[in-house]
């Protein structure tokens, strides 16, 4: 049985006192949902005064980023055992944002997620196709890559611990979200491949959260369905009453 995950990728938003504020509000809020697991994704700045405001409760901290060495001349880059330092345990690999934005491949991305491994940090791989893609009906070939080669060389034993995120990329920020029925289909497809990978247990086990547009009202639906198994939420969880909405929707769910 898969726990619910509701995570919330602050992107670059609230300084370092914003961020303390909500992760001590949410500490004290989050024992009302034993059910589900919770995370937040704050700046680098805030990573370490964020997991010692939620010390000691079942709250993740992840960092949105990585590079894959361990140190070295990369100006602007944090390491996978820099982030373990700031108390952080997760990372979110390969955002479409990243993608788009910052030119990240599955080939980088799957070194991201093995850095992330060998430090111990369990990464969120995100995936997702763009609209182009989708018009031309081409989504699950473009998942299919994207998983294939963002979590290549990955154990099974690992896979059963990492997480990945189905983002399609038209539903970010755009206030579009896929359709239940949408996200279902490709999650149940990303399910599929990953049991033809690496075998029923290990598919069973690995958490497949939605991404793109989640909020309030419409994320029971979106968790009602059997492979959607939590959420990748931003704009929405920059509020704390609409993200611990959405974690009350994951604990109906489950
Ligand atoms: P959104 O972002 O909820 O604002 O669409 C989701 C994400 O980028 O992870």
């Amino acid at each position: 049985m898969r726990t619910p995950l509701i995570a919330g990728n602050w992107k670059m938003h609230k300084t370092l006192r914003e961020s303390v504020a909500f992760a001590t509000a949410l500490a004290a809020r989050a024992g009302a949902l034993p059910s589900v697991d919770l995370l937040i994704a704050p700046t680098a700045p805030a990573l370490a005064a964020v997991a010692a405001a939620v010390e000691g409760h079942r709250i993740g901290v992840a960092a949105q980023n990585v590079h894959w060495e361990r140190e070295g001349a990369f100006t602007g880059e944090m390491s996978a055992p820099m982030i373990c330092d700031t108390g952080a345990t997760w990372v979110i690999v390969g955002h479409s944002e990243r993608r788009q934005l910052f030119g990240e491949t599955d080939e980088t991305i799957a070194r991201k997620v093995r850095a992330a491994l060998t430090a111990r940090l369990t990464p969120i791989v995100c995936i997702g196709e763009t609209l182009a893609e989708r018009d031309a009906a081409e989504t699950l070939v473009v998942l299919d890559r994207q998983v294939q080669r963002g979590i290549d060389g990955v154990t099974g034993t690992e896979l059963a611990g990492l997480v990945i995120a189905y983002e399609p990329v038209w539903a970010i920020g755009t206030g579009r979200t896929a359709s239940p029925a949408q996200a279902q289909e490709a999650h149940a497809h990303i399910r599929q491949r990953l049991t033809q990978w690496f075998g029923v247990e290990a598919s069973a086990a690995c958490r497949i959260l939605y991404g793109g547009s989640v909020k309030p009202d419409n994320a029971r639906t979106l968790l009602d369905h059997p492979d959607i198994d939590g959420a990748l939420v931003g704009g929405a969880s920059l509020d704390l009453d609409a993200f611990l909405a959405i974690a009350g929707a994951a604990t109906r769910a489950a």
